[in-house]
């Protein structure tokens, strides 16, 4: 979607309040001028994050989350943040029609259409299977052991061979282009017809639930293809959705956990035994979007694809997908090449459950793909397996699970211990953690300062002008980016404060949690031009300090007598200032 204007984002905010908007997801109290709530956002107890009417924003104490009140739907309903600007519209009883939220809106108000065309057409598939000529149907569903209970919360549906969605939807005032424009009918010879017959109906949701295409399964015979989906359109991409996403965003959430699976049998599947925690890729290959999507659900991810090979397949390449955004999947793989469905309904749900609880590592399974591909006796087959491992066994932080891996791999292969590690690039673990914590803790005095001065950018001009005047640059990465988007915002409207830069930086959710950070440092609420300027002086100090040792490095390594002339004098000049 594209970026939507800040004044728009701006005016949308004004009409609401953060706390009715919170209130609506979650209980909420008063404590003195703010309220509290359980922090949806961690493993909460206490109410941990508090909800400001004045500021119109929320923190968390305990684990850091904080933000506008389009970031609390954004990151609450795991949707985007346009996604979330246009719900919060929407709460706020804005006509989005006549609002300036234009290029996104009047996109979405385009589709608005396409939306009730399907939600017609799910309506009336819905009612066809409960009507006589839904006997068969409903019966080859109870025999799979889906209650009419089930088919009624997945909107399971039955296409009939009657034409009557064309109808249906004429009559309602849709043209034939537009349903064949979203592939609920066909054209052939300037005739319309409809495009799923006979088949039962599962309708598919996008993030936001509305009805956006179908998968149509044959359920009276075996010989024409199983499943027929809607063609691709401007609202169906089958390599963007996953099937049951808003289902199961709320249960991922309660569980810290997403499951993918491949069918949506499967997924209907596991929600009738308890599971409810699932997503299906609908059996394409992982895309990017689709582990974006996944991510949005839960970083804790268990994949259970089909227990055939083609399951394996799907499996591998789904990791590497995960892994690009740094997702660490536990994988499920089920005996005799069984997909979930099949395996609950064979071997019973307390084994599926079994599996679920002992979900393979990555590595785990890692080890048993290459095992399995390996021949024992061919001693190029042994090299390459434990070649193609080498580079898990680099990412292994726990020094113990290290030590064991290699310790069994080597009784696998009958390969010394010694030579596994020599094979490792070794990349110094323990120096790797220190190097993180080292940048963490390290907060001298310079990016104090630092700290302070933008505090004070985000409530006074006073501070932006000494900034633009005096400040070259600041040296932390994200308080130099922060500091540069103030003095922006700052420009283009006059003023600053703290919630409406907030909805400036739109779904930078990661410099607004680090603004609302530095908002609230305990300072003094006023503050005159010569603390500021004390601050400034400091920070100077710091990037010639900063300079002095990156000219001291080049002046070791400089070969060029005339050329380290010229640095020696640089640092002469770098030092005087440093003493002034
Ligand atoms: N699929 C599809 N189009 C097909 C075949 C499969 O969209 N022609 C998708 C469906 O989402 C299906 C999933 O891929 O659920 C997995 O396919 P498959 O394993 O063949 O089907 P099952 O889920 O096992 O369906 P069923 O149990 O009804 O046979
Ligand atoms: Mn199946």
């Amino acid at each position: 979607m594209e970026k939507i204007p800040y004044d728009d984002i701006l005016s949308i905010q004004r009409k609401v309040n953060i706390v009715d908007v919170i209130a609506e997801y979650l209980p909420i109290e008063q404590k003195g001028k703010n309220y509290f709530a359980i922090c949806p956002f961690h493993d909460d107890h206490n109410p941990s994050m508090s909800i400001s009417p004045e500021k119109q924003i929320y923190t968390c104490f305990v684990c850091g989350a904080s933000g506008n009140v389009f970031n609390f739907v954004m990151n609450y309903e795991r949707i985007s943040f346009s996604e979330a600007v246009f719900k919060v519209a929407k709460k706020a009883g804005i006509n989005l029609n006549v609002t300036n939220v234009r290029k996104t809106v009047s996109k979405e108000s385009k589709y608005e259409k396409f939306y009730k065309m399907f939600e017609i057409t799910s309506k009336y598939y819905q009612n066809n299977i409960k009507t006589v000529y839904g006997k068969p149907a409903n019966s080859y569903l109870n025999k799979r052991n889906i209650s009419d209970d089930v088919i009624k919360e997945f909107e399971i549906g039955l296409s009939l061979n009657d034409n009557n969605v064309g109808k249906l939807l004429e009559s309602k005032g849709f043209t034939s282009d537009e349903m064949v424009d979203i592939g609920l009918c066909n054209k052939k010879d300037k005739f319309i017809y409809d495009t799923f017959r006979n088949r039962i109906m599962f309708p598919i949701h996008d993030t936001l639930g509305n009805v956006v295409g179908f998968s149509g399964r044959i359920y009276n015979g075996e010989d024409e293809s199983k499943y027929v989906n809607s063609k691709e359109s401007v609202i169906f991409k089958k390599g963007k959705l996953l099937y049951n996403y808003k289902r199961a965003m709320n249960y991922a959430r309660d569980k810290k956990q997403i499951i993918v699976v491949e069918g949506f049998m499967d997924v209907i599947r596991l929600w009738t035994i308890g599971v409810r925690n699932v997503v299906a890729t609908m059996g394409t290959a992982i895309t990017k979007e689709h582990a974006d999507l996944i991510r949005r659900l839960s970083k804790n991810v268990i994949l259970c694809f089909d227990g055939d090979k083609a399951g394996e397949k799907a499996t591998i390449s789904a990791i590497e997908m995960l892994e690009k955004i740094d997702i660490k999947p536990k994988i499920i793989r089920l005996e005799d090449d069984l997909d979930p469905d099949e395996y609950i309904i064979k071997k019973g749900e307390d084994k599926f459950l079994n599996h679920l609880k002992n979900a393979m590592s990555l590595l785990q399974f890692k080890l048993d793909v290459g095992k399995g591909k390996t021949d024992f006796n061919d001693y190029s087959d042994i090299s390459n397996y434990i070649n193609s491992i080498i580079g898990e066994l680099e990412k292994i932080d726990d020094p113990v699970v290290y030590e064991l891996t290699v310790k069994k791999l080597s009784k696998e292969t009958g390969v010394d211990t010694s030579t596994i590690n020599s094979l490792i690039k070794n990349v110094p673990k323990k120096e790797r953690k220190i190097v993180s914590k080292f940048s963490t803790i390290k907060k001298n005095k310079y990016i104090m300062a630092e700290e302070y001065l933008v505090h004070y950018m985000l409530k006074t001009p006073d501070a932006i002008d000494l900034y633009q005047n005096n400040v070259p640059y600041l040296t932390d990465k994200n308080l130099s980016q922060i500091a540069i988007k103030i003095l922006e915002f700052y420009e283009q409207n006059g003023y600053v404060n703290v919630t409406d830069f907030s909805l400036f930086l739109q779904d930078n959710d990661e410099l607004i949690k680090e603004v609302l950070r530095i908002d609230q440092i305990d300072l003094p609420e006023k503050v005159s031009n010569e603390v500021i300027e004390d601050y400034i002086k400091t920070i100077d100090d710091g990037i010639i300090k900063r300079e002095i040792t990156k000219v001291r490095q080049k002046i070791n390594v400089e070969q060029d007598v005339a050329k380290k002339v010229v640095l020696l004098e640089k640092l002469a000049t770098l030092k005087k200032k440093e003493c002034k």
